[in-house]
């Protein structure tokens, strides 16, 4: 059966060629369209970030407006997707309303089935750009209770974003722009990663030619698990459980006991085993919202900060190259920044339709691409014959 290579978890196998995104692991690099992460992050905004993913090139100021109109113009539902959000239990969590609610555009935009006119593709990557803060926010005040808050245009993304999820009626809400630049920078830090598992499930997904709206909603189904997107819920949940510092170095224990199932969540990465440069540019982030928010004193850093200090001298995770990853201070964040744990994927997962369309997009033009198709080791039963019922 030597006719293929196992590769379990695909750790050596390069299923595309792509020019949107760099990681060089070793050196802990992130470049988006060859620009450094920390250099978008502290200088960009989401939106033109969007943009360079999905272009190649940052937009000029005029093609950055317009751009910015084109996003806007798209970012209502349609009202028969009031539906989809009351046919939900309110304690659904809201991954599996995402995962529904998205998958549900392809019945909306039976246009995008054509996926052979650069047009359709286009609109349905500014469809999906405009509307997922509208479908998450949505999924939001449902879980809460509280009504739908209709998106504003003249916000920016990200200010709209968190009024939609933060506004009551009969109250004013005024958006803090220190908060809404942490968004901001959340957003463009979870932007793209090449080709990880949601990713890799976006493009399986789309090399039969299906609806991109339902690839989509393959990729965020793929994120929810805890090994990938659903960590962040995970390390939060996490800090939360050992809740002192005194407490740490029993979960550090458990964490290297290869009998106990128990990981630090937030720590390690398949392919960075040097600090995950996002997790530089979050520690920061955190640092700047708990600034603003008076919240300097926040157990849940305290924790953090010294699991990680713990963590990063213990020979365990030297050897093993564990740093700790993207995951973990965007918890802390989100929870400062007023989010309950179970929205932390759902945010991923908005910042990352932009990554997963524009990786959509590249296979979609890409002459070589064909229908994705892994071949397997058979390790089952030989030939034999049916043995009839009476006889076994
Ligand atoms: N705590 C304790 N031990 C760990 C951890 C951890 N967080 N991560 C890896 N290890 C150990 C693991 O037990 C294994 O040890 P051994 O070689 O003795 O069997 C070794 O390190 C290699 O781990 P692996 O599971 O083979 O590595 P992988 O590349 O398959 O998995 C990972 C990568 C991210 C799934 C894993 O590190 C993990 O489970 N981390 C915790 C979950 C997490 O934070 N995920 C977010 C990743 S970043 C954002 C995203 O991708 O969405």
């Amino acid at each position: 059966t030597g006719m293929f290579t196992l590769d379990p978890g695909f750790t050596s196998t390069a299923s595309c060629e792509s020019q949107i995104t760099y990681i060089d692991g070793d050196e802990g690099t992130l470049l988006y369209r060859g620009y450094p992460i920390d250099q978008l992050a502290d200088n960009s905004s989401f939106l033109e970030v969007c943009y360079l993913l999905l272009h190649g090139e940052l937009p000029t100021e005029t093609e950055l407006k317009d751009y910015t109109t084109t996003i806007t113009h798209h970012t209502m539902l349609h009202t028969q997707f009031d539906r989809f959000f009351e046919g939900y239990r309110r304690d659904a969590h809201p991954m599996a309303v995402m995962v529904g609610t998205v998958g549900a555009l392809s019945a909306f935009y039976h246009d995008s089935t054509d996926i052979d006119d650069p047009m359709q593709r286009m609109i349905a990557t500014h469809r999906l750009i405009a509307k997922m803060p509208t479908i998450a926010a949505r999924a939001h005040k449902y879980s809460v209770g509280q009504p739908f808050v209709s998106p504003r245009n003249d916000l920016s993304y990200s200010e709209n974003f968190l009024r939609m999820c933060f506004a009551v009626p009969a109250e004013d809400y005024e958006v803090n722009p220190v908060l809404a630049r942490a968004m901001d920078k959340i957003f463009i830090l979870h932007a793209d990663h090449e080709q990880n598992a949601s990713t890799s499930t976006v493009r399986l997904a789309g090399s039969s030619g299906a609806n991109p709206f339902a690839c989509i909603a393959a990729g965020i189904a793929c994120l929810w698990g805890p090994s990938h997107g659903g960590a962040n819920e995970a390390a939060l949940n996490m800090l939360r459980e050992i809740g002192s510092v005194d407490k740490i170095p029993e979960y550090v224990k458990r964490a290297k006991d290869k009998s106990d199932p128990f990981r630090l969540m937030g720590f390690g990465h398949r392919v960075y085993k040097n600090y995950d440069p996002r997790a530089k540019v979050m520690q920061k982030t955190c640092h700047e919202v708990l600034d603003e928010l008076d919240k300097r004193d926040e157990p849940l850093l305290q924790v953090a900060m010294e699991l990680e200090r713990i963590a990063l001298e213990d020979e365990y995770f030297v050897e093993k190259k564990l740093y700790p990853n993207i995951d973990f201070y965007s918890g802390i964040t989100l929870n400062a920044l007023g989010f309950p744990t179970e929205m932390y994927t759902v945010l991923f997962a908005l910042a990352r339709t932009v990554g997963w369309i524009a990786q959509w997009e590249e296979m979609t033009t890409d002459p070589t691409q064909r229908i994705g198709r892994p071949r397997q080791i058979y390790t089952g039963a030989a030939q034999r014959d049916y043995v009839p019922l009476d006889k076994r």
